[in-house]
């Protein structure tokens, strides 16, 4: 099938990698004339694992192309809308301005039949508003969400645990749901649950979902704020409720808390909509859920404060991880680079090191120090504080080794990540996040 896909940022890049790598003809368009050209050599613009592979294919089988003009969509049976909807400045809600100007620009190559898919995360109402403005083309707009994981993208694009169609009343809807039955038809051949609904339920469906997963986060952080006044560990209180299936051990991850470009900016513009709606007292807890996340934030630098014998005010710490989560170069929100900033800020000489991240970081924050190298972020640190749980600071770092590199023996675990007793047997003074 031929398809384009409107914003090539982390989902549209991935989406249209993936969908010519399961043979359909895809177009990705994007406004940023650099993205697309690194794309049509191939190049990722962030970092995803499986992602540069998947480009280099498409490209060489000559299914996949890139293009800043939005004419090139014109012939397409699909056209998927992947644009950004951040925060809005000086806001809660979501910025529409990428979606509405991406409809704009697709309006005139629209042709009766086509189907219009959203993906990006809108704010309730929104796709009935944009069918509006696509009906005179006598295209179909459909809603189809998007819960890819960075990380593991391309996977969850390629072989979703769900599939999700919100669409209009009628034939036409009907018929769009079946074209993406057919636009993805792997994962509907293996049986993966395909659930047509109207648009109100398909772009709640990631919010809440996302509202979900955030309020599980921070649920088991107020767990650790409870653990950390009464000397309870918020890691073996995670296993033993988690072995209860209704609760499920996956998102119980107590530490420094949620970031990237999803859950904080999606919890707000769903509380700013729910306002909006007059239900604001309905999703009044995310205020909360935000609230408790970012005191995560507060809590692991007082830790490297308290570690430190109550100021780090010349004291060089190492922070082992920029970006938001691993496998990922993605630094917006992260809490890592939040707790960087903020003992930069309490006067610390602040030594960043990342595997991916660090160009992303650097540009955000210039004024901190970045080393490409673990080790030498490490040498001659008064403190150690892990950020973020990439394999090489939690697994790969032996206590013995980063005692020859230190001055200091104090590590901070920002996601509970290490082992405490191996840590402490090695002569350290351990901080876990609601560990004693
Ligand atoms: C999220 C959703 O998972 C995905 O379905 C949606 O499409 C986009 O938003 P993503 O932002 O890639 O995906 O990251 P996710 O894996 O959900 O992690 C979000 C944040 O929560 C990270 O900062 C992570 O470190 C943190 N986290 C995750 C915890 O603090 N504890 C946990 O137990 C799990």
């Amino acid at each position: 099938m031929r398809m384009s896909v409107i914003g090539c940022g982390y989902l549209g890049a991935v989406h249209a990698a993936a969908m010519a790598s399961i043979g359909h003809e895809v177009i990705g368009i994007d406004v940023d004339g650099r993205k697309i050209d690194a794309l049509s050599k191939g190049e990722a613009p962030f970092f995803e694992p499986g992602l540069k592979d998947l480009l280099r294919d498409g490209i060489a089988s000559g299914r996949l192309r890139f293009s800043t003009e939005s004419a090139d969509a014109e012939g397409s049976t699909v056209h998927f809308i992947g644009v950004g909807t951040p925060q809005q400045a000086g806001g809660y809600a979501a910025d529409l301005t990428y979606v509405d100007k991406a409809v704009t620009d697709l309006l005139p190559h629209l042709r009766p039949g086509d189907v219009v898919a959203g993906k990006s995360t809108v704010p309730v109402g929104t796709a009935a508003q944009l069918a509006a403005r696509i009906a005179p083309t006598g295209a179909t707009l459909i809603w189809n969400p998007e819960f890819l994981r960075e990380g593991w993208a391309v996977q969850d694009t390629i072989d979703p645990d769900r599939l999700v169609v919100g669409v209009p009343d009628g034939e036409d809807g009907q018929r769009a749901a079946q074209l993406m039955r057919d636009v993805f038809y792997p994962a509907v051949a293996k049986g993966t649950p395909f659930l047509v609904t109207d648009y109100a339920t398909a772009e709640l469906v990631k919010v809440a979902a996302n509202a979900f997963l955030a309020t599980k986060i921070s649920f088991i952080n107020a767990m650790a704020e409870i653990a950390e006044v009464t000397g309870a560990d918020v890691t073996q209180l995670a296993d033993a409720i988690g072995h209860d299936v209704r609760i499920g051990r996956r998102f119980l991850g107590a530490g420094i808390g949620f970031g990237g470009g999803c859950l904080p900016k999606d919890i707000r513009a769903f509380s700013a909509r729910a306002e909006e709606l007059g239900k604001g007292e309905s999703v009044a807890f995310l205020r909360e859920v935000d609230a408790i996340n970012l005191r995560r934030r507060e809590r692991a630098v007082q830790l490297v404060v308290d570690g430190l014998g109550g100021s780090v005010h010349g004291k060089r710490v190492a922070v082992l991880g920029a970006a938001f989560k691993p496998h990922s170069d993605d630094i917006r929100d992260s809490p890592a680079l939040d707790a960087a900033v903020r003992l930069h800020g309490l006067g610390a000489a602040v030594i960043v090191t990342d595997p991916q991240a660090i160009e992303n970081a650097r540009r955000a924050h210039p004024q901190l120090t970045y080393v490409t190298d673990r080790d030498s972020a490490l040498r001659g640190a008064d403190a150690v504080l892990v950020v973020t749980e990439w394999d090489e600071y939690r697994r790969e770092l032996d206590p013995a080794h980063v005692s020859a590199l230190t001055d200091g023996r104090v590590v901070i675990d920002g996601r509970n990540c290490l082992d405490s007793a191996a840590w402490r047997a090695a002569g350290w003074h351990y901080y876990g996040m609601g560990r004693p």
